[in-house]
């Protein structure tokens, strides 16, 4: 960034208005020539403290910024902000189009410290899950027995909202408290159970505290890959439980990468690619649009709804998805071209796994483990069943795995480069295979 470009103060103002500034942020804004927020935190600064023209966000925000900030170059421009800018708020949105050393960033207690505070919860401890402009599924992933959720609520009706949420989905005895207008004169905090939740609307500024109680019968999901079958909606396109926990492990999804799932079937790589960390990213390819759909559906209701889908074909949909970090194919193997064309489509050190069950893709797969190395297993899970009036096993179809992680740039041109020693170390997996 250049040095001369001006420095932007965002000074945090909560409730309480002037009164529960510091004066180092009230000197900001006395100073200030432009002073620019949303209408409710303009609002709270008086005219004879703060003289500086007054500008309102427009909207849509993002777009309008590095014009509106260029438009007033030079002057001492003071933005406005809701608790902790650096919180969900708008210091992330300021760094991204105008980079973070324009920033000086001067925090007042977030909304959620207030929430801490009253409750008296360890502000580590407690998940934070913001629904502006988000859906309400991704709560989801949050709720666990005993957990204590704080929510951002998008307006109002948010509360009912997710009262209603909670009911639909098995955890109605959830306790809920909306702690109203943190920090201001106006403070006040509703609580009742997610069953009993009496207020259709609430005041528009409020975090809702959850203490999570499970329905009796709700279906328990853990935190780990390997959700039961039952948690999807599905039509027999299911990577089964026990291989989609191997198949997770394999891929090893780490927090900000980005997975492409082809032949997306119901959805689940993906879906448990995202719920391992909030920040990980998945798009599923999926040809069926009936399956699509569903995949949308189960994403919402296993609380990750950013799981893009793309309906189509692959390879042909792949054209112009961002750069993944992984890619699994669970479906499509055979398409020409498809795995040459994600191959190609992975960097340096990206990973690619691929699921099969028949032994024409199985020869797909071989072929390309002895290109490229990497690990070729068998996964054959067998379950316990009744046999008359005794138990014997019964086996799924096994599932052939080739995973691989690409190497080094002269292993990507396609030269053996790196792979013979991946070869070397993987050779005993063949020979188990053989056995
Ligand atoms: C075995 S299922 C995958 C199951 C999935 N991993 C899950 O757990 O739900 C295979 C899926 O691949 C899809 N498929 C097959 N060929 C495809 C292609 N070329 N492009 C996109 N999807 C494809 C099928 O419609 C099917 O839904």
């Amino acid at each position: 960034m250049n040095a001369a470009i001006s420095v932007v103060s965002v000074v945090g103002i909560g409730a309480d208005g002037w009164d529960g500034l510091p004066e180092s942020s009230r000197r900001l804004l006395r100073d200030a020539e432009v002073l620019i927020g949303g209408p409710r935190q303009l609002d709270l600064l008086d005219p004879a403290d703060c003289g500086g023209e007054r500008i309102a966000w427009p909207s849509p925000l993002r777009p309008a910024v590095p014009g509106l900030l260029a438009a007033h170059e030079g002057r001492a421009i003071a933005v406005l902000a809701s608790g902790d800018p650096s919180f969900y708020g708008i210091a992330r949105t300021l760094a991204e189009t105008i980079g973070a050393d324009r920033l000086r960033v001067h925090p007042h207690p977030s909304s959620v410290s207030y929430a801490c505070a009253r409750l008296g919860w360890a502000l580590e401890a407690v998940e934070t899950v913001s629904l502006v402009a988000r859906p309400l599924g991704a709560l989801a992933a949050a709720l666990h027995p005993g957990r204590r959720v704080l929510v951002l609520g998008e307006g109002p009706g948010t509360p009912a909202d997710v009262a209603a949420y909670l009911r639909a989905t098995g955890w109605g005895d959830t306790r809920i408290r909306v702690l109203e207008q943190l920090g201001g004169p106006r403070e006040r905090v509703l609580d009742a159970t997610a069953a009993d939740w009496p207020h259709e609307r609430t005041d528009a500024l409020h975090v809702l505290a959850l203490d999570c109680v499970r329905d009796p019968g709700t279906l328990r999901l853990g935190a780990t890959p390997g959700l039961p079958d039952e948690a999807y909606e599905h039509d027999g396109q299911l990577t089964k439980r026990y291989v989609r926990a191997a198949t997770l492990a394999a891929l090893a999804p780490a927090p900000g990468e980005l997975l492409w799932d082809i032949g997306g079937g119901s959805g689940s790589i993906g879906i448990e690619w995202m719920r391992t960390h909030r920040s990980c990213r998945a798009v599923a390819v999926e040809k069926s649009p009936e399956r699509a759909a569903r995949i949308t559906r189960n994403a919402d209701a296993l609380g990750v709804p950013a799981l893009r889908v793309v309906t189509g074909p692959a390879p042909a949909a792949l054209a112009g998805l961002p750069t993944p970090d992984a890619v699994f194919i669970g479906g499509g193997l055979t398409a020409p071209g498809l795995l040459d064309a994600c191959w190609d489509a992975l960097p340096a050190g990206g990973r690619l796994v691929a699921n099969t069950v028949t032994l024409e893709s199985e020869a797909l797969l071989a072929d390309r483990y002895r290109r490229h190395g990497g690990e070729l297993i068998r996964l054959a899970v067998s379950a316990a069943v009744p046999v008359g009036g005794f138990t014997g096993w019964r086996q799924a179809m096994p599932v052939t795995q080739w995973s691989v992680t690409k190497g080094s740039v002269t292993e990507a041109s396609g030269t053996r480069g790196s792979v013979t020693e991946a070869s070397v170390t993987r050779g005993s997996v063949t020979k188990e295979e053989e056995a």
